[in-house]
């Protein structure tokens, strides 16, 4: 899908060579029932006849009408051009459209354009007319190929919104395709695959570590997780420069949990199909370096991708059994399911060679966060208040936001073991927040927070599929860095702080002495 933007009236716009035309009107402006376009009169018309409001969700269809050249016009009302209320017109506007065969589209934007508010329409736009088809045997491919947005005012920001927008949607749309295939055609092997191919075509580095690669380097928590599998897991490095090497890089770690069966500590069956997007962590790190390529934003990033399933098995990780972190921490595994931040710790440790100016993990990490925040906004946990309040404003100037959540040591008593440096659960309360105090354990030596996207990377019921969120929030987070670099770069490394740990100097660990390692 195509992407355009050009300075027109309204009168001009229902000239333009189109399939469609949506419009974007917000309640304050009201038309001029003496305009020179036909849609501001008809507007002006039905308001005056109380046939239309122009209010939240309000949709006035034409047809084919005399002085018009696209065959479809659809007036949808943007109320006060909130961002949920531009998402909720857009996808209306598309609605009313459904059944049409539309290759090119406008989309006009009544009253003051902004960048932001374009954005969300392009974004919303691409969206709802998504269809995923990978293992359709006759997939009907998407026909909308061309969006040309129209605005009264324009401006280098407005230019700007369409080119980001752009680079947004195919990374948005790259998280969903990896989230949404199912689990046999998104193996570890087949994440690697696809961060190399992304890699190739934007010309940035990426290093997958198999097996034996991660054990030398002493992930033993990672590896207890992936022993009951006969996938053979990986750890995918992808390093995108776009500035000068001193600049410290933003690492991205997604959790890459490609099925989650609970392991030995079985899920239930029903629903148990919805754990393929159980890597929707992963599935955002690649859709953003999908866009940075795009882009080539003057920043530094590293994603990190520890990939695996969780599987029972006889080789399976057993509950009760202690394993070595790469940090040296010990860790009992008390319930198999909780091994996302089982995969998670290891990688953060890892992080630690970057230096890195921050630390962002995103995961699914638990139910717990969807009964806390729903599908609306993602967790946040964050041991910086400055990395923490940079997240929270991309989040609400993308439209794609977050919600702080406490890290308060108390949190952190469940946590505690006689047979280990650490449990990897606590009991059922906060289990959201003390997955994350879990993870605030590997992540002492830098600037970090914690997306559990559980919630809101998956949209369940009827349009059941994955939403490609927090690419929006990321990518935002990510652009800002290269616009106004000094803001952010107190969000430095941090001194070196003492984790609690009986061993922290045991850096290689003999995971599964007397037993088969399955290996690539
Ligand atoms: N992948 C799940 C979390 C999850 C649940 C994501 C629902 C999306 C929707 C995670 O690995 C998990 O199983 N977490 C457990 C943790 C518990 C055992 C402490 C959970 O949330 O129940
Ligand atoms: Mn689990
Ligand atoms: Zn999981």
């Amino acid at each position: 899908m195509n992407f355009e933007i050009q300075k027109l009236s309204l009168s001009r716009a229902i000239q333009a060579q189109l399939d469609a035309l949506i419009v974007l009107w917000p309640s304050l402006t009201l038309p001029n029932p003496l305009a020179h376009d036909t849609v501001s009169r008809w507007v002006a018309n039905a308001i005056e006849a109380g046939d239309f409001e122009l209010k939240s969700g309000a949709v006035m269809t034409l047809y084919c009408q005399p002085g018009m050249v696209p065959r479809h016009v659809v007036v949808v009302c943007t109320a006060e051009n909130k961002p949920g209320q531009v998402r909720s017109a857009v996808q209306s506007g598309w609605n009313a459209l459904k059944s049409a065969k539309i290759k090119h589209l406008g989309l006009h934007v009544v009253g003051d354009a902004t960048g932001q508010g374009i954005q969300l329409a392009l974004s919303s736009l691409a969206d709802a007319s998504y269809s995923y088809t990978t293992t359709l045997s006759k997939p009907k491919s998407r026909l909308l190929k061309q969006v040309s947005v129209s605005a009264e005012n324009s401006s280098a920001a407005l230019e700007h919104a369409v080119r980001h927008s752009q680079a947004l949607v195919a990374g948005v749309e790259l998280a969903k395709e990896w989230a949404n295939r199912p689990a046999n055609h998104a193996t570890p092997s087949h994440l690697a695959q696809a961060a190399k191919s992304i890699a190739k075509g934007s010309a940035f580095q990426c290093e997958v570590l198999g097996p034996k690669e991660v054990a030398k380097l002493g992930m033993g928590a990672f590896m207890a997780v992936a022993q009951g599998s006969a996938q053979p897991l990986r750890f995918i490095v992808m390093r995108y420069n776009g500035a000068s090497a001193t600049r410290a890089p933003v690492v991205l770690v997604g959790k890459g949990i490609t099925f989650d069966t609970g392991g030995i500590s079985i899920k239930p069956a029903p629903e148990m199909d919805e754990m393929k997007y159980d890597m929707g962590g992963a599935a955002s790190v690649l859709g953003v370096f999908k866009a940075l390529g795009q882009l080539r934003p003057a920043i530094n990033v590293v994603g990190l991708i520890p990939a695996t399933e969780n599987m029972p098995d006889g080789l399976a990780v057993k509950p009760g059994d202690v394993v070595t972190s790469m940090s040296g921490q010990t860790i009992e595994i008390l319930n198999t399911d909780a091994e996302g931040r089982l995969v998670l710790c290891d990688a953060l440790t890892y992080a630690e060679r970057f230096k890195p100016q921050a630390v962002i993990d995103i995961a699914t990490l638990t139910g717990a966060c969807v009964i806390a925040l729903g599908a609306v906004r993602t967790g946040l946990f964050s041991s910086d208040d400055a990395l923490a309040s940079h997240l929270q404003q991309a989040g609400e100037d993308s439209g794609d936001t977050c919600w702080r959540m406490p890290l308060d040591e108390e949190y952190a008593e469940g946590l505690k073991t006689r047979f280990a440096d650490v449990a990897n659960v606590a009991g059922r309360a906060a289990g959201s927040v003390t997955a994350a105090k879990f993870l605030q354990r590997f992540s002492q030596n830098f600037a970090w927070a914690h997306l559990d996207i559980a919630g809101t990377a998956w949209r369940s019921g009827a349009a059941k599929g994955a939403t490609g969120r927090p690419v929006g929030l990321l990518l935002q987070y990510l652009t800002e860095q290269a616009i106004r670099p000094s803001e952010f770069l107190a969000d430095k490394p941090k001194a070196a702080k003492k984790v609690k740990s009986s061993k922290t100097t045991s850096r290689s660990v003999t995971p599964t002495k007397g037993r088969a390692v399955r290996q690539a």
